[in-house]
């Protein structure tokens, strides 16, 4: 049999190195309080009185009996809820419409979808800002798309560096750069960037390329600062948002991508036509109906709960500064050794004793571009947030305190640090 998967199968999928979540180590068995993964622990944004299983066609609930059929492919009236929350008539006076989006499954979807749109494999790059979400250079390496990275301003603003990118935009590889991809609020730094940062990269006079804002988390920043409806007003802006975060619906899958209309129409021509199964458009239309005020009251406890986090944590021995800003549902917090410096050791010691002998999950994120030390931790509800201070509080006392972990560990601990993809 002449079959070889090393040479039959594409070489930059043989290389991948998949997406890594925390939760490829700690699974979600039921007991662990999970704060890794950014999700809104306060639940869907549902008046669960509306949320019936429901036999009857003309009901906006789950229509069970309808699964015989395939979904509609162009989710119309979806597309006008999220317009309608959208339309704030703050950053234009234009409305966003139908044709202005593209829905996926998660904003995943269409963060690689863009990628495909505009990147030829082998060819095009994309440039990304580095601390930053990992699936950007996950999906570039999948479509055999390179990476072009201009690091974030430094900690704590972790602003956008407007002079380096505009520079590389400019360079010699600007004319097979076609897409940036800035994040806001950022993840793990949780900055929401300036506006005219942004504007500055639009205006960029030669660069003939795209920018893609992920505006995942921008429910929990304060109010208006989504710029989807700018979109009306640039041919090359996308803006990608999600149910996953403040609407507390990771598990439907529902991403949007909202950009000019002729964007839009590439997205929506090069998509699987039935994109969006039944059950998520229809959970996905009631939480953009009777679900917003759900999850503007769970996006209010999750700040409460954020403020309590900002204030507690840096009561206790042995964390350190808060890096990045508060405008999401979680903080990146650094960890120090005992002379008081930000330590990866540290870090990752106390990110494995409070998942292995606490049961409460976070996420390393050490090493990241300038996040030496931190710990990103997702806003739980209040119980969780009390059960995450006094267990990081036992752990950071073994830690500092009398238990050191022996210089044995430390030298394995080190060992791990280094080869961790985390
Ligand atoms: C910045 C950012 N963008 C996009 C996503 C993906 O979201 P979705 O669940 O819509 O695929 C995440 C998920 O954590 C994220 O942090």
């Amino acid at each position: 049999m002449a079959f070889d998967l090393e040479t039959c199968a594409r070489y930059n999928i043989l290389a991948l190195e998949p997406y890594r979540c925390a939760r490829d180590d700690y699974k979600d068995d039921g007991t662990n309080i999970l704060l890794d993964a950014n999700e809104n622990a306060y639940g869907p944004s549902l008046s669960l009185s509306s949320l019936s299983i429901s036999t009857s066609p003309n009901d906006l609930s789950i229509d069970l009996l309808g699964l015989n059929r395939y979904p509609d492919p162009h989710q119309a009236v979806l597309k006008q809820l999220l317009c309608d929350l959208r339309n704030i008539h703050v950053h234009t006076s234009k409305n966003i419409t139908p044709e202005n989006l593209f829905v996926g499954v998660g904003s995943d979807e269409a963060i690689d979808a863009l990628l495909r749109c505009f990147c030829v494999p082998g060819h095009d790059k994309i440039l990304t800002c580095p601390p930053t979400y990992g699936m950007y250079a996950v999906s570039a390496q999948v479509n055999d798309v390179g990476l072009v990275k201009v690091p974030l301003l430094p900690a704590p603003e972790f602003g956008i560096d407007v002079e380096a990118v505009t520079s590389a935009l400019s360079g010699s590889e600007s004319n097979t750069i076609k897409l940036v991809y800035i994040c806001s609020p950022g993840n793990p730094t949780g900055s929401l960037i300036q506006k005219s940062d942004v504007q500055k990269i639009l205006e960029h006079p030669t660069w003939n390329g795209v920018v893609v804002l992920d505006e995942a988390y921008i429910d929990f920043a304060h109010e208006n600062s989504s710029l989807a409806e700018w979109v009306t007003e640039w041919p090359n802006l996308v803006v990608l948002q999600t149910l996953s975060k403040a609407f507390g619906l990771a598990g439907i899958r529902l991403g949007a991508a909202f950009t000019s209309e002729p964007i839009a129409r590439l997205l929506n021509n090069m998509k699987a036509p039935y994109n969006i199964p039944n059950p998520t458009s229809e959970i996905a239309c009631q939480a953009l109906q009777g679900g917003i005020s759900v999850m503007r009251s769970n996006v209010e406890k999750i700040v409460g709960q954020r403020e309590r986090l900002l204030s507690e944590l840096p009561k206790l021995k042995g964390i350190g500064r808060f890096r990045g800003g508060s405008a999401s549902n979680f903080l990146l917090v650094e960890l120090v050794d005992a002379t008081g410096n930000p330590d990866n050791v540290t870090a990752l010691h106390v990110y494995e004793k409070l998942a292995e002998t606490k049961g409460v999950v976070v996420r390393f994120r050490g090493k990241e571009h300038g996040c030496l030390g931190c710990l990103r931790i997702t806003v739980g509800t209040e119980k969780e947030v009390t059960r995450l201070l006094e267990q990081i509080e036992v752990v950071l006392q073994e830690v500092h305190g009398t238990t050191r972990p022996t210089s044995a560990a430390i030298e394995e601990m080190k060992e791990i640090t280094a080869n961790a993809v985390l």
